[in-house]
């Protein structure tokens, strides 16, 4: 980027598809048709038998959730470190959810822990792959076998993930997926389920189609928001106008990027009173999604490399620890999280070294108040929720802005000891 000014994010959405969504919001045509198609290329891409479009990943899961006759008296086990809207769905089904820990430095659920979460009402597990990270899926199935629970895979950070050389998603009984603008592949909203059994997704079906479709207008903001993201993300613009309103915003004590996006509520004080439950897919979703999964493995291709370059330049950093992997686990680095104790000073560093960074919105659920009547103590999420930093690693990065960011870090941990 001119002037060594990185931005903490980049949206994967184009120009051009901001034009076929222009098309698409424009006409009169139906929407099954295409729509039929994407979940038709997705399925065949993550190799299962059926995909269909949800109106967003918590619903879908909700609806896996009633599909597989989970319900009142049951437990649904889900890591300690995950979106919030996840472990707010069980209780909808009458179900209850069982907090399990995360690996400190993997962030995904550890097979230990889930393992000894399980009693005899527990009925599923959510091995969630979080920042693009897939979970060490062969223990995990093992477990699930052995006490005869239902595998949800959490694939929204992860999508083209793969483990032991088979996309996530098509390791368990069935997943979910989400597209919104902030994802490494978007359909403007949106979002997806898949699976092998033929009588789940046919239940998801019948409750989408029940449903009325998605409001045009809704989409056509989103098409604008999208256009805004990727021209204020573009390294022309960014360095004079976004990087100087988020250094003085954080200086007088306000992020304005989430202040934006809502990220600052990394403690939520409240479940959202709209579940996004209605919304049958348009066809300028599916039409957006069908571009972004012909472009999906050089996206993230650029992530990996991104990736991998940060894994190696930042391995010995003194105070920091850099992410780690499951044995056999091909990340597609949603983000890059790191550890430093003090996080918010390191933060503040960088910042002044142009690279902007953002703490997330992932939470400790098991010590979190809209969870208290579920409590129960996950020492390593709680210890990554005071320590995680997400160090940029979008796909627009440059070799120079990657040695740049090292360079930045690397000098800002020195001033911080
Ligand atoms: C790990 C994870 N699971 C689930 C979700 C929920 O997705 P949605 O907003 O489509 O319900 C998100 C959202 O970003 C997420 O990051």
């Amino acid at each position: 980027m001119p002037f060594g000014r990185i931005p903490r994010f980049s949206p994967s959405f184009s120009p051009k598809e901001a034009l076929l969504s222009a098309r698409y919001l424009l006409r009169d045509g139906p929407d099954d048709e295409i729509v039929a198609k994407f979940e038709t290329e997705f399925a065949r891409y993550i190799g299962a038998d059926h995909a269909v479009m949800v109106p967003s990943a918590r619903y879908g899961f909700y609806l896996l959730l009633k599909a597989m006759g989970i319900g009142e008296g049951d437990e649904v086990i889900v890591p300690a470190m995950t979106y919030f809207a996840i472990p707010a769905m069980v209780p909808l089904t009458g179900a209850k959810p069982v907090f399990a820990d995360i690996g400190l430095q993997t962030h995904v659920i550890d097979p230990a822990a889930f393992e000894a979460a399980i009693t005899p009402r527990t009925k599923a597990v959510v091995p969630t792959h979080l920042f693009g990270t897939p979970c060490d899926m062969d223990a995990i199935n093992a477990i699930a076998k052995k006490h005869n629970i239902k595998v949800i895979e959490d694939c929204a950070q992860s999508t083209g993930a793969r483990y032991k050389l088979k996309r996530v998603g098509n390791l368990g009984d069935c997943a979910y997926y989400t597209f919104g603008l902030t994802k490494n592949i978007t359909t403007l909203s949106g979002a997806m389920i898949t699976t092998d059994d033929a009588a789940v997704a046919d239940s998801v079906r019948a409750a989408i189609d029940a449903g009325d479709f998605g409001d045009k207008n809704k989409l056509a903001k989103e098409v604008v928001t999208g256009l805004a993201m990727f021209v204020a993300t573009h390294p022309k613009v960014y360095w004079a106008t976004v990087h100087p309103a988020v250094v003085v915003g954080n200086k007088l004590g306000k992020d304005p990027i989430h202040e934006r996006f809502g990220e600052a509520e990394c403690r939520y004080d409240a479940v959202p009173k709209k579940y996004q439950t209605n919304g049958r897919a348009r066809a300028v979703q599916a039409a957006v999604g069908l571009s972004q999964l012909g472009r999906i493995e050089g996206l993230n291709g650029a992530r990996i490399r991104n990736g991998r370059s940060l894994d190696e330049a930042l391995a010995h950093v003194p105070g920091l620890t850099v992410p780690a992997y499951p044995e056999d686990a091909e990340p597609i680095y949603m983000s890059f999280v790191a550890h430093h104790a003090d996080r918010d000073g390191l933060a503040r560093e960088l910042r002044s070294r142009g690279v902007d960074t953002t703490v997330g919105y992932m939470s400790d659920l098991s010590d979190h108040e809209l969870f208290a009547e579920y409590r129960s103590p996950c020492p390593n999420a709680a210890r990554a929720f005071k320590e995680l930093l997400h160090i940029p690693v979008h796909p627009n990065l440059r070799e120079k802005d990657l040695r740049h960011m090292a360079e930045a870090v690397r000098a800002s941990v020195m001033a911080l000891s």
